[in-house]
Order: structure tokens, then sequence, then C-alpha cells
């Protein structure tokens, strides 16, 4: 499989702060891969990283085509959508002006049409709810809300900034199913980010253990699974 996103030896941090010490990594084309590790290491840096949030030097490619430089419209428009930590919606907006966030930089009118259809299949919760403030919502319906949002920028990679975090074991299993059938059946590459490895590994084709800013693991997500001390090292469980 060729790789769709490739990460070579990313140095990144915030002003004099370095957080990433050289993270190289890759999502296949419609993959699903996630990045695990411990609080701090820099999961979510990495994630900034890829989007244009924050500073970095060695190499990002997306679709073969390096993002130095380049301003997060811009990598927006080439197909990536960031699922942002603690989601991102808008509280102050109904769920259909949220909805209209992931879809305004769109010119193709009747495939936009198309992926509001697709979006409330798999999140029917949000079709009845879409003149309601956004702040009605549970947990898991806001954090519903911002995946679908993303997928109405239609991409080709999702990045997923722990999207159980705070949700009830029952919403986590939904919520990850959805994002599986999504990338089944949208062909939607994804990087995800979590702290729940267990239920990540599950569904990844490989994974990526952080440790302090540098790739401390790497390997197929079945062998991560089985390797004990791997996941009594590092994943916890
Ligand atoms: N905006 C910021 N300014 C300064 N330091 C930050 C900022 N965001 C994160 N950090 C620091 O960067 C390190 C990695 O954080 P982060 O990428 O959020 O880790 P993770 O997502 O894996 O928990 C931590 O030490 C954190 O304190
Ligand atoms: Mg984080």
């Amino acid at each position: 499989m060729t790789a769709l996103l490739e990460l070579e030896e990313v140095h990144a941090g915030y002003g004099p702060t370095s957080v990433l010490h050289g993270v190289s990594l890759s999502v296949p084309e419609g993959g699903v891969v996630s990045l695990l590790g411990a609080n701090g290491a820099g999961k979510t840096t990495t994630l900034r990283a890829i989007t244009g949030g924050v500073r970095w030097t060695g190499d990002i490619r997306f679709a073969g085509r390096s993002l130095r430089r380049m301003p997060t419209e811009e990598i927006v428009r080439r197909g990536i959508a960031h699922v942002p930590e603690g989601r991102g919606i808008c509280t102050e907006l109904t769920v259909d002006e949220n909805l209209k966030l992931g879809s305004h930089l769109r010119r193709d009118g009747p495939e936009v049409r198309k992926d509001y259809d697709r979006v409330f299949e798999y999140f029917p919760v949000l079709k009845e709810r879409r003149r309601l403030s956004a702040s009605t919502l549970s947990g898991g319906e806001q954090q519903m809300l911002a995946v679908a949002r993303a997928l109405l920028m239609r991409p080709r990679l999702m990045l997923l900034d722990e999207p159980s975090l705070g949700l009830a074991p029952m919403v986590v299993r939904s919520i990850f199913e959805i994002i599986r059938t999504i990338n089944q059946t949208s062909n939607v590459a994804v990087l995800l980010v979590e702290q729940n490895a267990r239920i990540a590994l599950e569904m990844s084709s490989s994974a990526y253990v952080l440790e302090v800013g540098r790739v401390a693991v790497h390997g197929a997500g079945s062998e991560l699974q089985d390797n004990e001390s791997v996941r009594r090292s590092y994943l916890g469980y």
C-alpha cells in the first residue's frame, strides 16, 4: 500500500520547548493507524504539526506533496480533516450550523447533499436535532457532531484526537463502530490518537506508541495487542 501521509523525522514544539524529537510514521491510503502513548507524550502536538498548528522541521508529506509552510486552510482543502481534542464544536450554534462549517468550503453542491444524507444515516440523532443548539447534545452526541462535520469536508484522511475521552464505554463502542464503518465504506484513512489502547488497536492495521516525543514502539495492531510486555510497559493493560 502506498503511504497517504508520511512524517519523517519531525521535530516540533512550542517556543523554546521542544516536544517532538524526530517522529516518523506513515498512514496508508484508506488505512487506520493509531497513535498511542501516555498523557503528555506528544500525540496532540503530532496532529497539530500535520495541520500546521505548530511549527515543525523534518518533513510531512500528504499524497506525495510536502506540507511545509502550507497554510492550514490549504491543508484542509487537500483532504485532511482534524477532529481536535475536546471536539471543537461551537455550542453557541445549532447542529446544522456546526455541520455547515464542515461543508462551507465546498463548491460541489449535489455531492454535498449526498454527503449530508450519508452523515445522517451514520448519525440519525443529528438529523433529529438539526435545529437545536449543539449545547443540548450529550458528550457522545457532540463527538458524533465533530466527526460528522469532519466528514462533510469529504476528507481523504481524518485525524481524530481522543474521540473516547470522557464518554461512557457503550457510547465509545458505538462511536468506534461508526468510525470503522466510515473507514470501510467511504475509504477515508484515519490517524487515531487514543489513550484507550485496547479499543484503538482492535481497529488499527498498525500502531505507534509515542514516549516523550519519540516513537518507542511500532508494529501491526495485532502484534502490539499480542505482545504482553508492550502492553504492560506502554499501553497499561
Ligand atoms: N500550547 C502549548 N504550549 C506549551 N506547551 C505545550 C502546549 N501544548 C502542549 N504542550 C506540552 O507539550 C507536551 C506534549 O503535549 P501533547 O502533545 O498535548 O501530549 P498528548 O496529546 O500526548 O497528551 C506536554 O509536555 C505539554 O505540556
Ligand atoms: Mg492530547
